[in-house]
């Protein structure tokens, strides 16, 4: 005999589908990740990631201005630096004036309630594009930590809310945390990238912001001795528990769509609320072949949002957050 439960049923029209639907997406879901350059009335479009913009603090405001109307509440900074800044320390990074500084001060201004975070990591001011300190042709994490636990501060003094390292430095979550409370910047929070992998799909984030780390006394052109390997899955269980103990607030999983199986694992392991982030390189492969007419890039995106939003993300960092929103009918 046929069986008695017929599981189409709940799939009969969309009124029963969204009546039983499991994952919803919402504005409230997005962090919005901003590149933001010198100099007044740029909006440059990033090569290999169409519709997405660079922008002078001037225009950065518009744009503060139109995620806010759209609902969309977080923004992720990152600043791209002009070469002759660049030293192996990340000297720029302390800058009280820095492009970083005044960029979360423009935010604030035109937006006080936008949330900021700000990318912490020393790539975009090294002169090699590494997110360390480089002595002896070794990253050396412990003098590194210091400068991104200084960074974190200055940051926080300029008014950011939340702090995201993006570096994998060993310890740096603790070193952040007891800086920003001995500076009494108690109520800053942080975002730790803690299960980052050495991903090639971070290419055209390294065009937007001529980061690209480059060979340097026997250091490869890659960052495998601080990123984890993508082959591994307990190690992003271990790195996120030192994390949260640390300190961290909010933990993140990146890149996001090869990675799923990893957030499913952390939600299922902490307590804590989970970012992902859906890097550069899937932003791009989805504009080419939308763009070659070879996937619907609406659908497609959708679909995309919605796997990582049902595999445990409770915050999605995303360059899709503002396409997304303009097509649901929330
Ligand atoms: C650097 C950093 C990277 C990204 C965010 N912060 C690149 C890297 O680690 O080389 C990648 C984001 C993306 O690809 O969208 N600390």
């Amino acid at each position: 005999m046929f069986p008695i439960r017929r599981n189409r049923r709940l799939r009969t029209n969309e009124t029963i589908r969204s009546l039983v639907r499991e994952t919803y997406i919402s504005p409230n879901d997005f962090l919005v990740p901003l590149f933001v350059v010198e100099g007044s009335g740029v909006k440059e479009e990033i090569g290999s990631m169409p519709n997405y913009y660079r922008y002078s603090l001037d225009l950065l405001k518009d744009e503060v201005k139109t995620l806010w109307s759209l609902g969309l509440k977080s923004v992720l900074l990152f600043v791209k630096v002009s070469d002759n800044l660049k030293d192996n320390k990340g000297t720029e990074a302390l800058n009280h004036e820095g492009l970083m500084q005044r960029a979360i001060k423009t935010v604030k201004s035109v937006c006080p309630d936008m949330l900021v975070m700000t990318d912490v990591a020393l790539d975009p001011f090294s002169s090699y594009g590494h997110d360390g300190i480089i002595e002896n042709g070794k990253i050396i994490n412990d003098t590194t930590v210091e400068v991104l636990a200084e960074m974190s501060v200055s940051h926080a003094e300029a008014g950011a809310d939340f702090v995201a390292p993006s570096d994998m430095m060993d310890g740096r979550i603790l070193g952040i945390r007891e800086a920003l409370d001995q500076s009494n910047l108690i109520d800053v929070g942080i975002m730790s990238y803690s299960a980052k992998y050495a991903s090639a799909f971070y290419g055209p984030f390294r065009d937007a912001l001529d980061s690209a780390p480059v060979n340097i006394q026997n250091i490869p052109k890659d960052k495998k001795t601080y990123q984890m390997d993508f082959a591994n899955r307990e190690e992003a269980i271990r790195e996120t528990e030192m994390d949260i103990n640390e300190g961290a607030d909010i933990v993140m999983v990146k890149p996001g769509l090869s990675y799923l199986d990893i957030v499913r694992d952390i939600r299922n392991s902490f307590d804590v609320p989970i970012a992902v982030y859906q890097v550069s390189g899937e932003y791009a492969m989805l504009k080419a072949a939308a763009e070659k007419g070879w996937l619907d890039h609406d659908a497609v995106m959708l679909e995309q949002i919605t796997s990582i939003k049902r595999a445990g993300a409770d915050i999605i960092a995303s360059y899709f957050a503002k396409d997304v929103v303009k097509i649901l009918n929330v």
